[in-house]
């Protein structure tokens, strides 16, 4: 039988999708941002005979990935389509490298508003193309175990790396963009949103179930700028993608959006239209709640450094977590990514914890 984006196989745990829908779940569900990382011996494997890029590029690779915590961890209630964020400013026409030990590199980052003009916008969907490949075979493969998440990074962010040329600590080159070139920031995450929108619903046209929004350097904003620079293109992305979807008649997902050091504007994030906030470490679920109100779905947040804590600890605190969310609208996560140190039975006692809490 052909594996086409029409007849996969029936879902069979959709926990993850009644927490983000509002509707009750017998257990809540957990899932791990990175949950197919470096952690992983078996993801080591793979990564000693393919480059990180060649494995997002590959949909056999990056399926395989995606499937291998699965595999170990029997609780996990999703799993995440293997990719990175950076695979859009490659798409415009950016050269990005993984360097093992310095994480991504660009050897040409955007010198001065004036290069905006040479990125390549027109067809930019089609040149990743590769990643609704990865999906649609990840749906299969998958069974109908759990759901397919798929991401993207947002428009902040995605800028961020284009202009210091990889991670940075300061972010000093973006904020003087923010400040000397204003409206060209502007039409820079326009034209990234845009982008944006077509790959997620390419991705979803592709079976993805559940598309995560990244704003991860969101912890480079103050509340001000986060309203100016990043919450109306989180809002347009949303809004549009579902305007989009309508149009195709494709059915609607549920979205999430995950500010990492977002926690002073909760409340603007509870207006952007997600279904689905994500939170990081540094804040209390109660107070979250409380900012929030009852009709959003909170996902996190234990701070992945508690994984290096003996599995009775992990245990405890997730319990802990647990009660504080509550079972009602809420998908049990970590506040950010697994990190590649962390012992493999940390995730057993973790997502163990998770589905015996109530
Ligand atoms: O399992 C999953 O969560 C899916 C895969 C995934 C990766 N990157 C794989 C990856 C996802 C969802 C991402 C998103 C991503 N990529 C983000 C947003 C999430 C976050 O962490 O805030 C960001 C900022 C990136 C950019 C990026 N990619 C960085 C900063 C790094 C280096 C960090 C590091 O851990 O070294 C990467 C590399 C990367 N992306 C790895 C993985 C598994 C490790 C690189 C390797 O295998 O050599």
């Amino acid at each position: 039988m052909e594996l086409t984006n029409k007849n996969f196989p029936a879902l069979k745990n959709d926990r993850l999708l009644r927490a983000a829908l509002g509707k009750e779940v017998d257990k809540v569900p957990v899932w791990v941002m990175r949950q197919a990382g470096r952690y992983l011996p078996e993801f080591q494997a793979v990564r000693a005979k393919h480059d990180f890029f060649t494995v997002c590029r590959t949909p056999e690779l990056a399926c395989e990935v995606t499937l291998q915590p699965l595999r170990r961890y029997p609780h996990l209630d999703a799993s995440i389509i293997f990719s990175d964020i950076l695979v859009i400013p490659q798409a415009l026409g950016m050269t990005v490298e993984m360097h093992p030990g310095l994480g991504p590199v660009f050897p040409n980052p955007l010198k001065d508003p004036s290069e905006i003009d040479n990125l390549q916008e027109e067809n930019a969907v089609s040149r990743l193309d590769y990643v609704g490949k990865a999906i649609t075979l990840t749906r299969h493969k998958i069974e109908g175990k759990v759901p397919l998440i798929g991401f993207t990074g947002a428009p902040f962010t995605l800028m961020g790396y284009m202009i210091e040329g990889g991670g940075s600590k300061t972010m000093a080159k973006t904020k003087e963009w923010l400040e000397k070139y204003s409206n060209e920031v502007h039409k820079l995450l326009a034209m990234l949103s845009r982008v944006i929108v077509d790959y997620l619903v390419m991705q979803v046209e592709s079976g993805a179930q559940l598309l995560q929004v990244f704003e991860s350097s969101a912890d480079h904003l103050p509340r001000e700028l986060f309203k100016e620079f990043s919450a109306p293109y989180l809002k347009t992305i949303r809004s549009e993608v579902k305007r989009k979807l309508e149009a195709k008649q494709l059915e609607q997902v549920p979205m999430t959006v995950f500010a990492k050091g977002g926690g002073h504007s909760l409340d603007v994030q509870a207006g952007l239209g997600y279904e689905t906030l994500g939170l990081d470490w540094t804040v209390d679920p109660i107070e979250a709640r409380k900012i929030v109100g009852d009709n959003i779905t909170l996902q996190g947040n234990l701070d992945p450094q508690d994984l290096y804590k003996k599995p009775e600890e992990i245990r405890s605190m997730t319990i802990d977590m647990v009660r504080k969310f509550g079972k009602h609208r809420y998908i049990a996560n970590l506040g950010h990514g697994i990190t590649p140190q962390t012992p493999l039975e940390s995730m057993t006692a973790f997502t163990e914890a998770v589905h015996e809490a109530v």
